[in-house]
């Protein structure tokens, strides 16, 4: 089996870092090979997703992804921004399944800046259409208008659009992942207005008669904004289209008090996956040891648990995080009062040692139920 590392940009290399180590203790039968993706990728061969590093991509059993993009190359055209390397990866590679799990870990109850109460034990799964909507819609580009508020004035447009197909396959994969949960669906979408959206609740309504034992409703993207913050554990699998799935995964990630825990798998119709932490590359503490190296690893474990058939090496490293967490070690996102922060490679240290049954010196034991289900 063959693993492809792209540790990208900004803190992309130093998260991977740490990643790499843990899968390393684990002994398991793969190979890794790395290559340069985002900006980085841009810098040495002026494509931020050059053929070389597609193809390792493809050719891999899974693709493990660190972050890409900086500041700096915000004014490149856009084919050459680092963002164009994620697109590309979901778009060549078919991954139409974006799996984002909201986590509040018990030991971060209290990073979350809503009311312990509200988040306590949460666990939902977001599941974000990938590869469709306006994200990919064509046509899209600038023009001058020949009708709307202004003709002759220059303007831009994107389109939404999705075909039956996309949105059935997306279903199917909500169902199924809730049937391994709560069996509780909630699509999201925008149906008093968008005629996309109203088709794809449609759809989602005619795919659900194929399985009776899940419920299902429909919500629209405004008030599931607004139902997260307010009730977030009301909710179990969410499902909606690229652009909502976008906007609300990063809001509920940030429920569970940091972003730099969660992981997230995009899946392609054979479980052939690209697994990324949620968070984004963090230019401005890049090269500081002061990332928080968890959502790449337990990445990782999702890596092992989805497309490399290996669940109980998942849930070993799912277990020496909480250990690692249990024992006060907090990197600066998660830090309070009372516990002790270290950077992201006494981090990953720490982890490393967990697995080994160490954590601070200390012998602990480690629990073997896996925490990301789905
Ligand atoms: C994400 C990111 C990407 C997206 C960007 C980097 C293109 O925000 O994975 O959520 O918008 O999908
Ligand atoms: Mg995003």
């Amino acid at each position: 089996m063959k693993i492809a590392i792209l540790p990208g940009d900004g803190i992309g290399t130093e998260i991977m870092a740490e990643a790499v180590k843990v899968l390393a203790v684990l002994d398991l039968p793969f190979e890794t090979e790395t290559a340069l993706v985002g900006g980085a990728a841009y810098e040495a061969h002026g494509h931020p997703l050059p053929e070389s590093t597609l193809a390792l991509a493809k050719a891999a059993d899974a693709v493990l992804f660190g972050a890409v993009g900086d500041w700096k190359y915000d004014k490149l055209e856009r084919q050459f921004r680092p963002e164009q390397a994620i697109l590309g990866l979901r778009k060549h590679l078919g991954l139409f399944a974006n799996f984002r799990p909201a986590i509040c870990y018990e030991q971060l109850t209290h990073a979350s800046s809503l009311k312990p109460e509200l988040v306590a034990g949460l666990d939902i799964l977001i599941i974000r259409e990938l590869t469709g909507d306006i994200y990919f819609g064509q046509p899209r580009g600038r023009r001058v208008a020949v009708d709307g508020h202004f003709p002759g004035a220059e303007e831009a447009f994107d389109t939404m659009r999705y075909s039956k197909p996309e949105i059935e396959r997306i279903a199917h994969v909500a169902f199924q992942a809730a049937r391994r949960r709560s069996k509780k669906v909630t699509s999201v979408d925008k149906a008093n207005v968008l005629e996309t959206f109203q088709f794809w609740k449609d759809v989602v309504t005619e795919v659900h008669a194929q399985y009776p034992d899940v419920a299902l409703d429909h919500m629209y993207v405004d008030n599931a904004a607004m139902q997260l913050v307010k009730a977030p554990k009301a909710f179990d699998v969410v499902v909606t289209g690229n652009m909502f799935g976008d906007i609300l995964s990063d809001e509920a990630a940030m429920l569970t008090g940091s972003i730099g825990m969660l992981p997230s798998a995009s899946l392609d119709k054979h479980n052939k996956g690209l697994y990324e932490p949620s968070h984004g590359s963090a230019p401005d503490i890049a090269g500081k040891d002061l990332a928080n190296p968890l959502a790449t690893i337990l990445s990782a474990a999702m890596m092992l648990r989805y497309s490399l058939n290996q669940p109980d090496a998942a849930d070993r490293i799912e277990s020496a995080v909480k250990a690692v967490l249990s024992a006060g070690l907090r990197t600066g996102d998660i830090w309070s009062e009372g516990t002790q922060r270290v950077g992201t490679r006494e981090m990953g240290d720490a982890v490393v040692a967990a697995l080994h049954g160490q954590v601070a010196g200390k012998t602990i034991t480690t629990r073997t139920a896996g925490i990301i289900k789905g």
